[in-house]
């Protein structure tokens, strides 16, 4: 299959390419390279053959309807996001331009380029969103498809608009639309501003490790390798007009992960001034922070055969190896992580 994926340098989307590369597929990766496109992991992706970028914006009309034109893609796989809830409570328009206005953009091409398809009922535009779009829960539950939108934050608010147009474009215009909602991700090439790979990236320079209030907001945590191939089956399995609900399977504390990457990085790479979770530091809570996320995948075990393969320990000691092995990604990168962003409410 030859893959249109939007966002393919970020940190999921370069994920979905090297899954679909691996798997002998074509990958036109559409990306705007903005601060979470790191230049290494391009390098990487480009090493591959079968793999093309295009670096253009996926609001941009003329760029998104060139590469369906040039490119002619059986599936589109739609990352292409501002994806930092800080950055979102701090700057929202970023969020509205990308996350909105890109994701009509796509539709739109998509649309054009599908009406004029011979084979239409093989295309397949697989819309990737968050659970984050459902809000908060409480001390019980689970999100299913069936959850209804209430997304708190402007990057949630962002997401849910997005996943609207996608299943409206599916009502409306017949459009073959499969919309995925996930959980927390992790693993390799996450830009450090996102919780594991900041703690990670902190405790290993012995900085203060910020915990959001008392740490106890709990969430469904993902390996992004799992993710990568629940979507790569989603655009062969996925029934149009339906959503599925991926995510890790169980629930846990934010202080809860933090401190198990303290003891991760204390036992593979010792430091001589003590244990790491000395370094844990409670500050002031992120305004409209969600309490609780739990998903259950089970319509995704169910119809499409799909189950996380990577268990959170495995995969947490897998992450802290990777960024311990790879400071060429991280190094050269600044640190606008060390600064505190998404007070501005
Ligand atoms: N990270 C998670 O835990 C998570 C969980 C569920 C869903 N998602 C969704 O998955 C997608 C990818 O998330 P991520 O964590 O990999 O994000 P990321 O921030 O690491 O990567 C986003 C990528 O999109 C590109 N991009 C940004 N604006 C663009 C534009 N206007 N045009 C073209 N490219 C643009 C960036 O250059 C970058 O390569 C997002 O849609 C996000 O909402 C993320």
């Amino acid at each position: 299959m030859k893959v249109l994926v939007t966002g393919g340098s970020g940190f999921i989307g370069s994920a979905v390419a090297l899954h679909l590369l691996g798997a002998g597929h074509e990958v036109v990766n559409l990306d705007r390279q903005t601060y979470a496109a790191n230049p290494a992991t391009e390098a990487e992706l480009g090493k591959r053959p079968g793999y093309r970028l295009l670096a253009g914006d996926v609001a941009d009309p003329a760029a998104v309807a060139a590469a369906f034109a040039q490119h002619r893609p059986e599936a589109v796989i739609h990352l292409a996001a501002e994806s930092h809830v800080d950055r979102s409570i701090d700057g929202p328009m970023p969020f509205i331009a990308t996350n909105v206005n890109g994701t009509a953009v796509l539709l739109e091409a998509a649309r054009a380029y599908w009406n004029g398809l011979r084979d239409r009922d093989r295309f397949r535009l697989l819309h990737v969103s968050t659970d984050e779009v459902f809000g908060s829960l409480g001390a019980g539950g689970r999100f299913d498809e069936a959850s209804p939108y209430r997304p708190n934050s402007p990057y949630a608010a962002s997401k849910a608009a997005a996943d609207h147009l996608a299943r409206a474009w599916h009502a409306t215009y017949g459009l073959p639309v499969v919309i995925s909602n996930c959980s927390n991700n992790y693993g390799p090439r996450q830009f450090p501003e996102k919780l594991i790979p900041l703690m990670i990236l902190n405790a290993l320079a012995g900085r203060p490790l910020p915990i959001y209030g008392d740490g106890l907001q709990m969430r469904d945590w993902l390996h992004v390798e799992d993710h990568a191939a629940g979507l790569a089956a989603l655009i062969e399995r996925g029934r149009p007009g339906e959503t599925y609900l991926l995510g890790g399977g169980g629930d846990i504390a934010n202080l809860t992960v933090v401190r198990a990457v303290c003891d991760a990085l204390d036992e593979v790479r010792p430091d001589g001034l003590g244990a790491r979770r000395r370094l844990i530091r409670h500050v002031a809570d992120r305004p409209g922070h969600d309490r609780r996320y739990a998903v259950d995948a089970g319509k995704m075990a169910v119809e499409i055969g799909w189950r996380p393969g990577v268990s959170f320990p495995e995969g947490l000691r897998r992450t802290v190896e990777w960024y311990l092995a790879n400071e060429d990604w991280w190094g050269p990168l600044r640190a606008p992580w060390a600064e505190r962003l998404g007070l501005a409410s």
